[in-house]
């Protein structure tokens, strides 16, 4: 059937009738353009897969494969609250809201109950590999087992505070979180070891240290470590985690910054001359090549510049800097200065589940920038200058800059983008052969089409057209119940994936995919 996945910012590649192999594994074995129904048996047996051996699945007209979304920035423990709470701005908000709603996590059974819903809820909207904060308890330990058990990918965190927070919810001391975090990381990997991990398709890219490359990790859900911002974490914790990470190059960190103006200033007054916010955590050595920087929304050129020479990785969290009243991150200027970034729905400072919202907020933010800067040109616009951004490819400077996101760079963000902040380039974000097999099968009222044909004694599928437009009738999809996606019969794929991308949900989602294996979707396939 039909593949769209994204090949770089500015490009999606449609293939209409391929046949992609998915191997035991959940690797994407081959990938073929053009095959004919007729040709798929001779074609397999060509990679030396027996036909009866091999499940086949058949898309119809009106579905397509597409990778799986990635969340780089959500928090599990505030699933409760989502939805609620838009009065504040962020440190109201967390201390009015939030922690007490985490401070609940102390307890196993609550845990385990919240935890298992929204994990399921997330998959439900197609989000494949998912950055996770959990709470400061040892409950998140249940977080990270349900995503093992569920199939997700993802990288789960215990969150560290020990200053500022609340008396009831906060950290002993910079050493007891310290100790329980390297307990956590422990328990994870021996928890949520995959015995069955293929190796890395492509050539490991992992940061070396001491001349060795470090091992990468396989598995599919690991530790992540979560200072939670600089504002909850002393100096000691923070430098802590800076030696945990030069011991265990392998430990990918979360944090958030410079999302909101008071929480910048706070943040500043605890390092008293200091540059910036960004200069704090580098301070204690914690931008790295796998740190993801939530919101960034307050960030000079400068800090900017800093990022990328850490070649940290950005979480765009539009929807809840939408909701907090935070602000527009300039995600256009991350992009034209070559810098990894991704999208986050940060549930529930973002009132909505999943990647597809994700995606439309950060289209209407960037199209706020355009509207209110119309008439600005790029700073860094000298016409012979270029850069090269993440995908590798070189454009001229304030490329991105010029316009609001575009469709190619939204799928980008929520896809290529993502692994590239998750350093899982080499294993998901596309169909390259080598990459592992996580991916969505999308339906839509197209699919009806083909039924009627189908049903229609084997008419053919153009004839099915010809008669649905000549009838006049409504062509909404009797097939899949979103009527949000409605298409005439004749809409190239094009079209029909822009709409599902802008207006689609869960219920056009019939397979969700992880490392080959069905995770969730509408239907057991
Ligand atoms: N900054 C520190 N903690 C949080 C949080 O839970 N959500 C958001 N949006 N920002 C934060
Ligand atoms: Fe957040």
């Amino acid at each position: 059937g039909t593949l769209v996945h994204s090949l770089s910012l500015t490009e999606i590649e449609y293939l209409e009738d391929a046949l992609l192999g998915v191997d035991e594994r959940g690797t994407i074995a081959f990938l073929e353009k053009s095959v004919q129904q007729d040709q798929v048996d001779a074609r397999l047996q060509a990679h030396g897969w027996a036909a009866g051996e091999v499940q086949v699945i058949e898309m119809q007209r009106g579905e397509f494969l597409m990778p799986g979304l990635i969340d780089t920035h959500t928090h599990a423990p505030q699933y409760l609250n989502l939805g609620y709470g838009q009065q504040y701005e962020l440190l109201d908000w967390l201390s009015n809201l939030t922690f007490p709603a985490e401070a609940k996590f102390a307890d196993a059974a609550h845990a385990r109950r919240v935890y298992d819903s929204v994990v399921e809820r997330v998959i439900s909207a197609g989000t494949t590999t998912c950055c996770w904060y959990g709470t400061i308890h040892s409950t998140t330990k249940i977080l990270a087992a349900i995503c093992h058990r569920r199939g997700q990918r993802a990288f789960v965190g215990k969150c560290n505070m020990d200053r500022n927070s609340a008396d009831y919810y906060q950290e002993e001391s910079a050493q007891k979180s310290l100790a329980d975090t390297e307990d956590y990381v422990k328990f994870v990997r021996a928890r949520c070891a995959d015995p069955e991990a293929p190796t890395p398709a492509a050539k490991q890219n992992g940061g070396t240290v001491g001349g060795k490359t470090p091992r990468r990790s396989t598995a599919l859900v690991q530790p992540i470590l979560t200072p939670r911002f600089a504002i909850s974490c002393s100096d000691e914790l923070m430098s802590g985690l800076g030696d945990m990470m030069d011991r265990d190059p392998d430990l990918p960190l979360q944090t958030h910054l410079a999302e909101n103006p008071a929480e910048v200033d706070f943040a500043l007054s605890l390092y008293p001359g200091i540059e910036s916010y960004t200069a704090a955590y580098d301070r204690f050595r914690l931008l790295r090549r796998n740190t993801v920087l939530a919101h960034c929304v307050f960030l000079s050129a400068s800090e900017l510049d800093l990022i990328k020479a850490r070649d940290s990785g950005i979480s765009h969290c539009a929807n809840s800097n939408f909701n907090l009243r935070s602000g527009t991150a300039r995600v256009a200027d991350m992009l034209d200065k070559g810098i990894k970034v991704s999208l986050g729905t940060d549930n529930s400072g973002g009132t909505a589940i999943g990647i597809l919202s994700a995606l439309r907020s950060a289209s209407t933010a960037s199209k706020t920038i355009i509207f209110h800067e119309r008439d600005k040109k790029p700073e860094t616009a000298s016409s012979d200058d270029s850069v090269i951004n993440t995908d590798g490819i070189s454009r001229p400077a304030g490329f991105f800059a010029q316009s609001h996101l575009s469709v190619e760079t939204l799928f980008y963000l929520a896809t290529l983008g993502g692994a590239q902040v998750c350093n899982l380039e080499d294993r998901i974000g596309n169909f390259v052969v080598g990459k592992e097999f996580d991916a969505l099968l999308v339906h839509t009222g197209q699919k009806t089409i083909a039924s009627a044909a189908a049903a229609n004694g084997g008419a053919s599928i153009d004839d099915e057209i010809e008669k649905a437009l000549a009838s006049g009738e409504s062509v909404l999809a009797d097939g899949v119940d979103n009527p949000a996606l409605m298409l005439e019969p004749d809409e190239g794929i094009e079209r029909v994936f822009e709409k599902f991308l802008f207006t689609g949900d869960d219920r056009n989602l019939r397979a969700v995919f992880v490392r080959g294996r069905q995770i969730g979707g509408r239907e057991i396939l």
